[in-house]
Formats: structure tokens, C-alpha cells, sequence
């Protein structure tokens, strides 16, 4: 999900806001959508060229602003074709993924896993300013490499979440392996159903703008003094109160900070 490793695959149709020509600070959107393999899909009522279960398009650069895009795919079945639609908002720079498929034919994931770049990694605890006293939660913790390192290099707590079993079993393995399984805990669970009042005073994401979105009510719960990081996605429209770019052999990766007191808006 690192925004220089995908390729433009197509374009997306695209809708700019009047007045807004900023040439410098033009940025793509790139979205991939899942769908049944046989599936038609139209993108702003336009039919699509491309095909197979995972179609990728890129806008043409986009000056700033709010974009929303209506993707249909019309799906052949035995009792008929079935059309279903969905509406995405998303700005440039975003990267966002969309799943078509019926619910059983879904990952049990809301994301696919993507692991941080271990110098991302070091790079965001640092820009956290990770102490010993801090408890680090990662949500969707992969193999639990944001955990780990928490531990090992601050000598602080940290826990890890995932969905999905198989990062679990990679995530304990990887905690063992580096000797801090007494300091770090990882669970399976559903991220959207976690009380963050309770506990982290750091929490790190590598998810999708729209799953940032979603959890922000969980997130505006988090104490005073804790600090929220994302790695290469914005948290809806809320500023951040830092920012780096970490380059590396993937690409340049962004990073963002905000306070738990921004994201409560005082
Ligand atoms: C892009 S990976 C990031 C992994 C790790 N945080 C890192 O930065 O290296 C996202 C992870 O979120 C997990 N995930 C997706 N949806 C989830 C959900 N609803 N609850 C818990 N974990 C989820 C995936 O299984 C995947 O391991």
C-alpha cells in the first residue's frame, strides 16, 4: 500500500472541483476493486477494459480536494446478472481498496496484510517519541513486527491485534523469536470492536483511509497524551500534528502522528 510501488493500471474518471488547478500540489488516487472474475465494472457509469478478480485504476493527477466516485459491477448469476454499487470518497494521494463480492466470498479481513518496512518501523516509534512507559497497541498487527520492535528497542509494553489467525501464529512466533514474549501480547480479535479507552497510550495503523475513518470514534476515546500513527494514510479530514517521509527500497513511505486531543478537536 505504499502509494510509488503501484502501477497505473487504467484511469479513473474523475470529478474536479471548480476553481482548483494547484498544478504543483496535483497528487493520484489509486483504487483497487475485488470482484467475481466474471464480473462487468463501471466506474462513473463508464465501462471498464480491465478484468480478472482484483481490477486497479489510477486517477490522472487530481488537484486537491474531495472526490467521490460511484464503482458498479454487475455480477452474471444463475437467476440473472446482479448490479451492486458503491460510493467511495476519497482525496488525492489516497490509495483505497473496495470488495464487491458477496460477504462469504470476502476475506475475513478488511485489508490484505502488507507488512511496514522495518525502517518505517523504527522510524514511526521514534516520531511517537516511545518510551518505556508507553503501552504500544498495533491494530492489525501482521506479523508483528510494530510490537516487537516496541518491546525490544523501548523495553515498553506493547499488544497486537488481528483478525486473522494465521498473522496471529506469525505474530507469537516473531515475539518469541526476538525474546519479549513477557512483554508483548497479541490477540485475535476484531480491531473495530476494541476499547481504546483502556490502555494504549500509543496506536499504530497501516490500514486504508476508510478504515481510519471508521475507527476514529474508537481512537477519540484514547487518554489524554496518547498519540495516534498511521503509516501512508490520512485519518478523514483531520490534520495531523506531524509528518515524515521515510524513503525506502519500496518507496517513499508517509507517516503521521496526531494527538488524541486533535482527534477529540480541542
Ligand atoms: C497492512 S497489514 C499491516 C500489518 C502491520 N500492522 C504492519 O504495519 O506491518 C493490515 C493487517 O490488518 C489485519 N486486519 C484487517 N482487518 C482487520 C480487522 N477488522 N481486525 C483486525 N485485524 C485486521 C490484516 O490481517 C493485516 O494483517
Amino acid at each position: 500500500m505504499g502509494r510509488n510501488w503501484i502501477p497505473a493500471a487504467g484511469l479513473l474518471a474523475c470529478l474536479i472541483p471548480a476553481g482548483m488547478f494547484a498544478q504543483e500540489s496535483r497528487k493520484t488516487v489509486t483504487v483497487e476493486v475485488y470482484v467475481p472474475e466474471d464480473a462487468r465494472l463501471l466506474i462513473e457509469g463508464q465501462e471498464t477494459r480491465s478484468q480478472g478478480p482484483m481490477r486497479r485504476f489510477v486517477s490522472p493527477p487530481l488537484p486537491p480536494g474531495h472526490y467521490t466516485y460511484t464503482i458498479t459491477a454487475i455480477i452474471p448469476g444463475p437467476n440473472g446478472p446482479r448490479t451492486v454499487t458503491r460510493q467511495i470518497d476519497v482525496r488525492p494521494g489516497d490509495f483505497e481498496s473496495i470488495d464487491l463480492r458477496e460477504p462469504g466470498q470476502r476475506p475475513i479481513t478488511d485489508v490484505e496484510y502488507e507488512p511496514t518496512p522495518q525502517k518505517v518501523v523504527e522510524a514511526l516509534l521514534r516520531l511517537a517519541k516511545v518510551t518505556r512507559k508507553d503501552v504500544v497497541w498495533d491494530l492489525g498487527c501482521g506479523d508483528g513486527r510494530i510490537p516487537v520492535t516496541a518491546a525490544k528497542e523501548y523495553g515498553c509494553q506493547a499488544r497486537g491485534f488481528d483478525i486473522d489467525p494465521a498473522r496471529v501464529k506469525d505474530s507469537l512466533a516473531n515475539a518469541r523469536q526476538h525474546g519479549v514474549e513477557r512483554l508483548v501480547r497479541i490477540e485475535q480479535r476484531d480491531i473495530f470492536t476494541l476499547d481504546l479507552s483502556q490502555g494504549p497510550t500509543v496506536v499504530t495503523l497501516y490500514l486504508l483511509p476508510r478504515l481510519n475513518a471508521r475507527l476514529l470514534p474508537q481512537l477519540r476515546k484514547l487518554p489524554p497524551g496518547a498519540r495516534v500513527i498511521s503509516v501512508a494514510h490520512r485519518m478523514a479530514d483531520v490534520k495531523p500534528d506531524e509528518q515524515i517521509v521515510v524513503d525506502t527500497e519500496m518507496g517513499e513511505f508517509d507517516v503521521y502522528l496526531w494527538k488524541a486531543e486533535t482527534l477529540r478537536g480541542n
